[in-house]
């Protein structure tokens, strides 16, 4: 956190309320996602100018494969459009792309889009856009846990020195601070499987904004109620 301006290092959102905006407008729902791409766009610029240095979207939820194929198969079509359309200006303006998420489970062109995404914006020293794509936080615990009990059973370590440090090592998130700021769009008051364990000190903030109408001016309102703020982190002031 940079105390001076009060700007959250790590801002996390969960872009909901594509299919509500499509609906409102007798759209299909893959326009409402690729709309909500473009709030996404909108959104990095002004966040990275803001001064963020990590922001970490909810792309693709693990639950999300149970949506009708025709919008999963949309979906995975603007995960590389996304790439396609992006990556020059996410390069020129030094931010580094990572994912977050069982990638496993996406097709070859899928993940050939992320590594592209990946190693042509590494370099990127100004803010970290993190796609959390196939992810859940359940998901990531599991496997967490089932390294960490291999370690244990392989007489690595023992199981009293797994401390909260040695967990959240193990997560996708290792190399990342805790989200500041977790942002959801539309309405929707709830985490949804998303950054569980790293949530555990982060403000919330809720907005009816639908996600494809969010973007900078939304997330300076978000900003500022984030700097009101009183964190205390469990101690007294
Ligand atoms: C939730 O709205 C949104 C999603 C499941 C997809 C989010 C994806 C984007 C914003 C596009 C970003 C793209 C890339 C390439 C990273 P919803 O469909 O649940 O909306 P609803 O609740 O109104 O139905």
């Amino acid at each position: 956190m940079n105390e001076n301006k009060k700007i959250p290092q790590h801002v996390a959102i969960i872009m909901d309320g594509n299919g509500r905006w499509a609906k409102q407008r007798g759209k299909d729902r893959s326009e409402g996602h690729f709309a909500g791409m473009m709030a996404l766009r909108d959104t990095v610029k002004a966040a990275a100018e803001m001064g963020v240095k990590y922001l970490t979207v909810y792309a693709f939820s693990t639950e999300n494969w149970g949506r009708p194929q025709a919008e999963v198969e949309a979906l995975m079509q603007l995960v590389c459009k996304g790439v396609e359309m992006n990556t020059p200006e996410l390069r020129e303006r030094g931010v580094r792309v990572e994912v977050i998420g069982a990638r496993e489970r996406f097709s070859s062109e899928v993940n050939a889009a992320l590594d592209r995404i990946i190693s042509s914006t590494a370099s990127g020293q100004r803010m970290t856009l993190v796609l959390a794509l196939n992810y859940s936080s359940r998901s990531e615990l599991t496997a967490a846990v089932q390294r960490l009990a291999r370690r244990v059973a392989e007489g690595e370590i023992r199981a009293e020195q797994i401390d909260e440090q040695m967990i959240s090592q193990s997560l996708y998130t290792a190399s990342m601070p805790d989200p500041d700021l977790i942002i959801r769009t539309s309405g929707e008051c709830r985490l949804s499987n998303f950054l569980m364990w790293q949530a555990s000190y982060a403000e919330f903030y809720f907005t009816p904004t639908l996600w494809p109408d969010f973007g900078e001016e939304q997330l300076r309102e978000a900003v500022e109620a984030f700097g009101a703020r009183d964190r205390r982190y469990g101690l007294v002031k």
